[in-house]
């Protein structure tokens, strides 16, 4: 079984931008934690990463045809995004929401997902755990 993890815009600058909310490990670092996660679930991995919306909805049409579950951050495009919603919705593999930080603790427009009807579950605050807890959620998803 293969998955894919989506990182949407601004996630390539972990581990530098707005440290006290992101943290400060860098990305690559984390990658590499999702992906030893995804091998102990035996699933194999690969991750992706763009700032571009419509790369993002280009990458959720291939998952259609060559994964069997998704784990996406979209970043801000999570608040109003109604096209990578689409994407998602169109979907028939799990597609696990993720944030690094806790969205309803912030700016009241990060308190709406309007990915999260058309995803399996949302995993939000627990900074890199929380794409480890959506690889696990994965797991019990995909059998
Ligand atoms: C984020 C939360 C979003 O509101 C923000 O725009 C991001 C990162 C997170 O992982 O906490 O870019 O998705």
């Amino acid at each position: 079984k293969k998955i894919l993890v989506i990182h949407g815009p601004n996630i390539n600058l972990t581990g530098v931008r707005q440290t006290d909310i992101y943290g400060r490990e860098g990305i690559e670092s984390i990658n590499r934690q999702i992906v030893s996660r995804a091998q102990e679930c035996s699933f194999e991995c690969e991750v992706f990463q763009s700032n571009h919306e419509g790369a993002i909805i280009d990458k959720l049409h291939e998952a259609r045809e060559t994964c069997d579950g998704v784990v996406i951050n979209a970043g801000a495009y999570t608040h109003y995004s109604y096209a990578i919603r689409d994407a998602i919705a169109l979907l028939t593999i799990p597609c696990v929401e993720v944030h690094l930080s806790n969205v309803y603790a912030r700016d009241e427009f990060r308190a709406k997902s309007v990915i999260a009807p058309v995803c399996a579950g949302s995993i939000a605050g627990f900074g890199k755990y929380s794409y480890l807890l959506a690889v696990s959620a994965l797991q019990s998803l995909i059998q």
